[in-house]
């Protein structure tokens, strides 16, 4: 592959206006030096990609607190790093003062204060996130890179600016297998034994739960989560975070993800996946430790720890309202996971078209018929719905007929 061509100024700003997000950007900004895209936006945009998040850093305190009215939005989070979330035209902007950081000790969150915007390149993950450029005034569309940060992105390569690079900040490590796995880059010889070393010395365990369940749920939502988990794996990162943690089996991911409708939430399932070797109770606590929301955990609880029986109960499923019952009330990915288990042609037929069948008639269709209120209602709506089903009731009429039948 030849040298990858470093844009002029003229072509970066071209790019950037073609951004959905940037181009309003641009205009609103007017004359305004000091504000720069910087970090992952850059290096996509330099990879010919068209990036939605947007994190700008800026020079200057005057210039830091100007930007929120100068982009015409307003101020919707503000962190504790001095990075404020602001929304205008429809998009978010995530907006810091140019920083150095310092921690006070191993996995701690950093320290921040002022500093150019050289210094702040330096402070970050690896080389080829460490890429910015101006947006407005007389250095606009101008490339401000770390040192080696563009010949590493020409080269495909991840690489950290320091060695207490994942000491420091730990969720790095978690980072290097995103990049690696999405991005098809490798990690250069003295980053890749910086991380070996970082997961061998436990570094992973002096950061917060929470901070590791961002970056694992992160990667879960990765494009080919196969590969990101797989990577995690290699890298023996998994079982820091919990010793029976991890996809121990790409090829039943594949199998339970390939068929999965749109509506499968793939990154419940990879997690599930990678939580098959964990009892339920102890996965239970540790995605809570991983600050997962609620509706994830006991989705993910349920898949990982419910496929195998109810892949046993599809099969031996004979007609299609049985396999309605067996996977009724269980999680899309379950049922996707059971498919992959062995359970595939019953699978497909409830994510496809059993789920999506529905009666014509409701509970006061019965009521006005005659039947009284109580659970012979929800007899009667249940025998028409497996009716219906099997294929034995078609009509509306057929259905109320299934229905009285049973609720009497
Ligand atoms: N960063 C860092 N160390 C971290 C997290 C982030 O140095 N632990 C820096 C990187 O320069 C990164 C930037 O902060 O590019 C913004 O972080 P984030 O929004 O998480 O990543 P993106 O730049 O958006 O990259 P991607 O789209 O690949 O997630």
């Amino acid at each position: 592959m030849p040298p990858m061509q470093v844009p002029s100024p003229d072509d970066m700003l071209d790019r950037l206006r073609s951004l959905p997000a940037a181009a309003p950007l641009l205009a609103r900004l007017g004359e305004r030096s000091g504000v720069y895209l910087v970090g992952g936006a850059v290096r996509d945009l330099l990879m010919g990609g068209a990036p939605i998040d947007l994190d700008l850093v800026v020079e200057g305190d005057d210039t830091v607190a100007a930007v929120p009215a100068l982009l015409g939005g307003h101020v919707r989070a503000h962190d504790r790093f001095g990075t404020t979330t602001v929304t205008a035209n429809g998009f978010s902007y995530d907006v810091a003062r140019a920083r150095r950081e310092t921690y006070a000790y191993p996995g701690a969150l950093p320290d921040v204060r002022p500093a150019p915007l050289a210094e702040d390149l330096l402070r970050r993950d690896f080389t080829v996130n460490a890429l910015a450029v101006g947006l407005a005034g007389p250095g606009a569309g101008e490339l401000r890179a770390a040192p080696g940060a563009l010949e590493d992105l020409d080269a495909g390569v991840l690489r950290v600016l320091h060695d207490r690079s994942f000491v420091d900040d730990p969720t790095r490590l978690l980072r290097l297998v995103r990049y690696a796995a999405r991005l098809g880059f490798t990690p250069e010889p003295r980053t890749a034994e910086l991380a070996r070393d970082a997961v061998s010395g436990h570094a992973l365990r002096t950061v917060s739960g929470a901070r590791v369940g961002t970056e694992l749920r992160l990667l879960a939502c990765e494009r080919d989560p196969v590969a990101a988990f797989s990577a995690l794996r290699e890298q023996q990162l998994d079982r820091e975070i919990e010793p029976d943690f991890g996809l121990h089996d790409a090829g039943l991911a594949r199998a339970a993800l390939g068929p999965a409708p749109a509506d499968v939430r793939r990154d419940r399932l990879l997690l599930a996946l990678a939580s098959r070797r964990l009892r339920p109770a102890r996965l239970r606590a540790l995605l809570d430790s991983l600050a997962f929301e609620a509706s994830d955990r006991d989705a993910i609880v349920a898949t990982a720890s419910g496929a195998d029986a109810l892949a046993d109960a599809l099969r031996a499923a004979r007609a299609p309202s049985e396999i309605a019952d067996a996977a009724r009330r269980e999680p899309a990915e379950a049922v996707a996971l059971a498919g992959a288990l062995g359970a595939a042609a019953q699978a497909r037929d409830w994510l496809e078209r059993l789920r999506h069948v529905h009666l014509a008639i409701d509970g006061n269709d019965l009521i006005q018929a005659g039947v009284p209120e109580g659970p012979a209602i929800g007899a009667g709506l249940r025998a028409a719905l497996a009716a219906t089903l099997d294929g034995r009731a078609e009509t509306r009429d057929q259905q109320l007929d299934e229905a009285l039948r049973a609720a009497a």
